[in-house]
């Protein structure tokens, strides 16, 4: 059932966008003293080599973060997000790649708890391995992460980051984050859900971010970067983007500033675009 393995695409422009919306966010939400848990649904294996033969192979990390890597002058999402990468690569050189796991570990005090799940053996065997010497305030599940998400809402301190991240590559994927949401947000309505939907040439992914909007019952934020014309063939991925339930307040002002630059780093042909959208009840 299982053949993706995100060190193919560790660094892609789709990583780009959700890891940097997540720097943001945990910068947002750990500024007050008061514990976080952070729980991520689809953790893949902590972090990734960019010298392995998967990433090689692929390239993919060339066009995502192999363009902004070295860059100054950017806006402050944008800076952000590379300093969490640089604290992996401290000598300068591209060498390695945090996945969500390992950017909510470098981020979290103390007093926060980092939830992860992961299903593929492999992966959850690598994420083991990757958190071993984190202590108590890691916990890894080999499990599933759409099912384990209700054993752990609401978190004991009511304050909470949720990251939802499958890689959709079975289109069940559309159906159980529309379901893991709708159970969700009844047992802890104030928590902060980010949901990361690919965009490709198919139905589920056009509808998904709707069908989100519909569930939420209060603020929203929805971010999409697309790097390029979706292909002839209908393969690939074009962009991808982010629906985020209950966002910190300054996010939207933050991507505002952010996108434009974005595109222009990460675009590939001439339809490459952002598109926020941001609704306060
Ligand atoms: C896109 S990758 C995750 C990347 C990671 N969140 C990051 O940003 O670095 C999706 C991962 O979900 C795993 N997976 C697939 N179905 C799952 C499920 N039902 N529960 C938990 N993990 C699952 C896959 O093995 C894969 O490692």
């Amino acid at each position: 059932m299982f053949s993706y393995r995100h060190g193919f695409h560790a660094g892609m422009h789709a990583d780009v966008l959700k890891h940097a919306v997540l720097v943001q966010m945990l910068a947002y939400l750990t500024a007050k003293d008061a514990p976080l848990w952070v729980v991520d649904t689809h953790a893949g294996a902590g972090a990734y080599s960019l010298e392995s033969s998967f990433a090689q192979k692929s390239g993919e990390y060339q066009d995502g973060i192999g363009r902004l890597w070295g860059r100054a002058g950017l806006p402050p999402l944008l800076s952000g997000y590379l300093s969490e990468i640089g604290k992996l690569n401290p000598d300068g050189k591209l060498r390695h790649y945090p996945g969500s796991p390992q950017i909510a570990l470098q981020m979290l005090r103390p007093q926060d708890h980092l939830q992860l799940f992961e299903l593929h053996t492999t992966e959850s065997k690598l994420l083991q391995k990757h958190f071993a010497k984190a202590g108590r305030r890691v916990s890894v599940q080999a499990a599933d992460g759409f099912t384990g998400l209700k054993g752990v809402l609401p978190p004991p301190s009511r304050r909470g980051l949720v990251l939802i991240d499958p890689s959709y590559e079975d289109k069940e994927d559309y159906r159980k984050v529309v379901a893991a949401m709708r159970d969700a947000l009844p047992r802890f309505a104030t928590g902060v859900y980010a949901v990361w939907y690919p965009q490709v040439q198919r139905q589920e992914a056009d509808d998904l971010p709707g069908q989100l909007r519909q569930l939420a019952p209060g603020d929203w934020l929805q971010v999409s970067l697309t790097v390029k014309a979706p292909a002839p063939d209908k393969l690939g991925l074009h962009g991808s983007g982010m629906f985020v339930f209950n966002p910190p307040w300054k996010l939207e002002a933050a991507l505002q500033e952010a996108m434009p630059a974005l595109v222009k780093l990460l675009g590939q042909d001439k339809k490459a675009t952002f598109k926020l959208k941001f609704q306060q009840s």
